[in-house]
């Protein structure tokens, strides 16, 4: 199979699982259709991707990551609605379409967002591929990588920096939290799917935070050069924020030659582990190459 018709044909397997799924949630109509609105807008999925291109560089059956990539992505569509609230970012626009909380209002914006974060755990617990322990294990690195000490703390340290002047090191820092520990699960959901062991985990823990910063960079970069149609939001959101970006520390040329290091780093190490990388590597190349 070539990385095209993997990324096409689990990219349609995670909709459908992750919508059926949503489309079982009754009780509130009104929070099920603002929930879809943004979980249908047209994410790049890119972290459920990783998560099975992980499975099938240790040979593993990639249909065992379903149910936690689309965990995975539940967590990180609740990170954006919440991140365009008006008391985070106030962004008007997400994926293409206006902003969850300017269609649905705060309030059903700040519960979709919850409702996500939390039925994503439902999923995992639910998978019928999984061991108890595998299960076990899954939960609680999700846990870790969006909770207060992963993607979450790292957007409370985001918003409090809002107008400070930080250096490099501490950027770094928000960015490996916000951005690099839900990248971070991707990778080491993966290897606990496929029984990896420790040590394994520990160089998929590398890789992932250069691949996170270089994410993060890009991130950055589209925020100031990017186009606003292609990239479904609208530009200079940090700089309305006065947030310390690496454009805002570095500029533009330092950027990206700071963007292909850590690219390169993270090839350095997922090569080194000698596995059948090369899905994951067409995936670092696409966070690093995109317009969106
Ligand atoms: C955007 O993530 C938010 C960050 C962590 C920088 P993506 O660029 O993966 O957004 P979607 O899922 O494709 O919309
Ligand atoms: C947000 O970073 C990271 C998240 C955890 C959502 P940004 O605030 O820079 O993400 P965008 O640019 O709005 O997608
Ligand atoms: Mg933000
Ligand atoms: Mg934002
Ligand atoms: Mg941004």
């Amino acid at each position: 199979m070539d990385f095209n018709s993997f990324s096409q044909n689990y990219r349609e397997l995670l909709d459908k699982t992750s919508i059926h799924f949503l489309n079982s949630l009754q009780l509130a109509n009104a929070l099920k259709e603002a929930i879809l609105y943004s979980y249908t807008a047209g994410g790049k999925r890119i972290r459920p991707l990783l998560l099975l291109a992980t499975i099938y560089a240790f040979n593993e059956d990639v249909v065992k990551g379903i149910n936690s990539g689309c965990a995975l992505e539940f967590i990180h569509t609740s990170s954006l609605i919440h991140d365009d609230l008006p008391a985070m970012d106030d962004d008007d626009y997400r994926r293409g379409k206006l902003t969850n909380h300017k269609v649905f209002g705060e309030a059903s914006a700040i519960l979709s967002g919850d409702a996500l974060l939390v039925n994503a755990f439902q999923l995992i617990s639910e998978d019928k591929y999984l061991t108890p322990n595998q299960k076990i294990s899954l939960v609680k690195n999700l846990a870790i990588c969006s909770g207060a000490n992963g993607m979450i703390g790292g957007q409370q340290i985001d918003v409090e920096n809002e107008n400070k002047q930080i250096d490099l090191d501490f950027l770094m820092k928000i960015n490996a939290h916000k951005t690099g520990k839900l990248i971070e699960f991707s990778l080491v959901a993966g290897a606990i799917i496929a029984n990896q062991n420790e040590q394994v985990i520990s160089v998929l823990k590398k890789v992932s935070f250069h691949i996170g910063i270089a994410f993060q960079i890009k991130d950055d970069l589209l925020d100031v050069i990017g186009n606003k149609e292609i990239i479904g939001k609208l530009t200079n959101s940090d700089e309305k924020n006065h947030k310390i970006t690496y454009v805002s520390l570095l500029g533009i040329d330092k950027c990206n030659k700071k963007l292909t290091e850590h690219y390169q780093k993270s090839m350095d190490l997922i090569r080194s582990l000698n596995i059948n990388s090369s899905f994951i590597e067409e995936i670092f190349k696409l966070i690093i190459e995109r317009d969106n």
